[in-house]
């Protein structure tokens, strides 16, 4: 916002600065008041202004061949030329990219006056005989037009108009020194520009022109192109991140429900822990990699779901269903599958859930798929829950034993289970003792501890 003050500091920088222009103007014409050649100057405006369009853009912001082609009017065609360039080339900049007032008439004094002062070497070497087409007269402007680069610079911002602008000395560090090199590249092929038209004229000039707009603009579609490529990457980069962000918001949703159902069915929130803990078992047995396994893992936990339909009854009941009953309890699948999917990044998770009662004969629910149409994971997690309803304690039916449960899978593998599911799941069983204790939360809670897989899997 521009307070009082800085309005009024403002409108005196501005005054200032024309102030100047103007002496500039009054001095080029006293140093040397013929005016021309016209022709090369006409060539070289020309080129500065179609150069300022295609200007190239970098850090510390745009390089064009426009600051030398000024110049260069003043070293053949005369300062008085050479400022009133300058002035033209500023306000046409600046209507291009919309520059405050106060910072136009800096920017038209800072180039005037280093125009003047390149124009008044070169003048200055032609009086004392220094002929344009010679290496000495070269090396005049190759001086000017470091001492004019550098004058603009210290001329623009020590005008301090800028917001939050550094002190000068460590923007000369950080802006002006870096780009020396380049401004010494630029200052080389500007100092040629007398000798070129002393010796073929103003087509060389035009020839010349020609190869250094086709150039500039080839580097500036090129470093926009890198721009725009650095830009789709920071995008792709955000919508990573907040994808993240919102896995691991699902992931906390997610959790609470597992624990909102432990909090109205104890049992059935133990099992879940059970189930994820064998199934993530039998996807290791499989030879499934720790993806497949955290996704099982995550799907045990959240396989019964959608079990919050069921009526007390149904969930602490040990009596026979009736029709109804059963008609609901064949829904729970489906309705844990929706209530994942609408978290993202579970989609996968919500078909585990979708299919855990299929069974591999065709006759399960809710779909009926049979076979390997059944998703391996739900295979899984069937197999895994069939094994902890006959084993867990918390079950209103009689615990059976272990060998007795194993008894029961082989037995139905093939037709309710998948038969290679179950001796993965007996070979884990028999190697390395696979338990679950029901009769504690800890192991619950040990099964829910996954916050670190889930920013290892969002990382
Ligand atoms: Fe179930
Ligand atoms: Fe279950």
């Amino acid at each position: 916002m521009t307070t009082p003050d800085h309005g009024a500091r403002l409108k005196q920088v501005a005054g200032a600065n024309i102030l100047i222009t103007a002496v500039a103007i009054a001095f080029a014409m006293a140093i040397d008041p013929t005016l021309g050649p016209l022709a090369p100057a006409l060539c070289l405006l020309a080129f500065a202004i179609a150069s300022e369009f295609v200007s190239v853009p970098i850090a510390a912001g745009r390089l064009s061949g426009c600051f030398g082609a000024v110049l260069a009017i003043g070293w053949i065609s005369g300062p008085a030329l050479g400022v009133l360039a300058a002035i033209i080339v500023t306000l046409v900049e600046a209507r291009r990219h919309g520059t405050r007032r106060a910072s136009i008439a800096v920017n038209v004094a800072g180039l005037a006056v280093a125009a003047l002062l390149a124009g008044a070497a070169a003048h200055l070497a032609q009086v004392r005989g220094v002929d344009a087409a010679d290496t000495t007269f070269a090396l005049v402007c190759f001086a000017a037009y470091m001492a004019a680069i550098c004058i603009e610079f210290w001329w623009v911002f020590s005008a301090d108009l800028g917001d939050d602008l550094e002190p000068l000395g460590v923007m000369t560090r950080h802006i002006l020194v870096p780009l020396l090199p380049q401004f010494a590249c630029m200052a080389c092929v500007t100092a040629a520009l007398p000798m070129l038209y002393s010796q073929f004229g103003t087509t060389a000039l035009l020839l010349v022109f020609t190869v250094l707009l086709s150039f500039q603009s080839l580097v500036r579609a090129l470093l926009l192109s890198r721009q725009r490529a650095d830009q789709l990457d920071e995008s792709v980069r955000e919508i990573a991140e907040r994808e993240r962000a919102l896995e691991r918001l699902s992931f906390g949703a997610l959790r609470a429900l597992v624990q909102s159902v432990n909090l109205r069915d104890r049992m059935t929130a133990r099992h879940s822990g059970a189930v994820a803990r064998y199934a993530r078992e039998i996807a290791r047995e499989l030879g499934l990699d720790d993806h497949e396994q955290e996704t099982v893992h995550m799907a045990g936990l959240l396989h019964d779901v959608g079990k919050h339909i069921f009526t007390d009854a149904i969930l602490t009941g040990g009596r026979k269903l009736t029709d109804d009953q059963f008609e609901l309890v064949k829904q729970h699948p489906g309705v844990g599958a929706e209530l994942v999917r609408g978290m993202p990044g579970y989609e996968r998770v919500s078909d585990i859930i979708r299919h855990h009662h299929e069974r591999i004969d065709g006759r399960g629910y809710p779909d009926g798929l049979a076979g390997e149409d059944i998703p391996l994971l739900s295979r899984c997690i069937s197999v895994a829950d069939t094994y902890d309803v006959m084993t867990s304690r918390d079950s209103y039916r009689r615990p059976v034993s272990r060998q007795e449960a194993i008894a029961e899978l082989r037995r139905v593998a093939g037709a309710q289970l998948d038969a290679a599911v179950v001796d993965a799941f007996i070979r884990a069983l028999e190697r390395t003792d696979v338990r679950f204790d029901h009769g504690s939360a800890d192991d619950l809670e040990r099964q829910l501890a996954v916050d670190s897989w889930r920013q290892r899997r969002a990382a």
